[in-house]
């Protein structure tokens, strides 16, 4: 299983301050050193983190893959198509939340989002859609045509050990069956950290994590090399 890491958060403490440093294209740097399989960032509309200059130098110095995050809109488009990031991940986005708050609805929106996944496909970028572990959902992402599917962990990640938090890991382990036989790769993420990614890294179907706030957050005690070798012993 691969470790992508998410540095939207290192670009979180620069723009604390409006200033030049953390600079997260060192971090990702020293997250492949340190045993990441891609760097994730998610540009928002608002670009409360990650900037346009942060997804050039990215692009320029990521060995191994970028994956950008961002809403299904024009604007957005024409950034990847500028880019090129090895992945897209089309996700939901409110304004006013602090994170991602679930799954794209892709049944809703599949009219909409077929021509938008074709222009990026077509560029020779690979697309992804954050989704909630609902099984007709997932279809919907395979009739529409992405390469690999994200299960939102979210809501298994905010639950305590106990009955609730293993019937949502008993959702996303049929979530990652059910899009494994249907072709699609499947990653997973969302709220992921040292103490809860164990059992949704036992489900074999899963190729993928893409975890931040929980890495850069022990980063800031341990060095990132440090906190990203720790997330991969723990995923592999
Ligand atoms: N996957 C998606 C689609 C996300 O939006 C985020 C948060 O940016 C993550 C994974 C990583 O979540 P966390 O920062 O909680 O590890």
């Amino acid at each position: 299983m691969k470790l992508a890491v998410n540095v939207d958060h290192i670009a979180t403490i620069r723009e604390a301050r409006g200033s030049i440093e953390p600079e997260p294209v060192l971090a990702a740097l020293l997250a492949e050193q340190a045993g990441a399989e891609g760097i994730v960032c998610h540009i928002r509309g608002d670009r409360r983190h990650i900037k346009e200059r942060d997804l050039r130098l990215f692009r320029d110095e990521i060995k191994t893959k970028l994956n950008i995050e961002m809403a299904a809109t024009e604007e957005m488009k024409n950034i990847a198509l500028d880019i090129k990031p090895d992945i897209v991940s089309l996700v939901p986005e409110r304004e006013e939340e602090l994170t991602t708050e679930g799954g794209l609805d892709v049944i809703s929106n599949e009219n909409n989002l077929n021509p938008h996944i074709q222009d990026l496909k077509k560029a020779g970028i690979k697309v992804s859609i954050f989704v909630d572990p609902d099984l007709k959902q997932i279809e919907a992402c395979h009739r529409i045509g992405v390469n690999l599917i994200e299960i939102n962990t979210g809501k298994y990640a905010e639950l305590k050990p106990g009955e609730a938090q293993q019937k949502a890991l008993d959702e996303i382990r049929k979530a990652a069956e059910s899009g494994h036989k249907l072709g699609l790769e499947v990653h997973a993420g969302h709220g992921l950290d040292y103490n809860n990614v164990r059992p949704v890294a036992a489900i074999p179907e899963i190729k993928e994590f893409s975890i931040g706030f929980s890495i850069v957050a022990r980063s800031a005690f341990v060095g990132i090399e440090k906190a990203v070798k720790e997330m991969v012993a723990l995923i592999e």
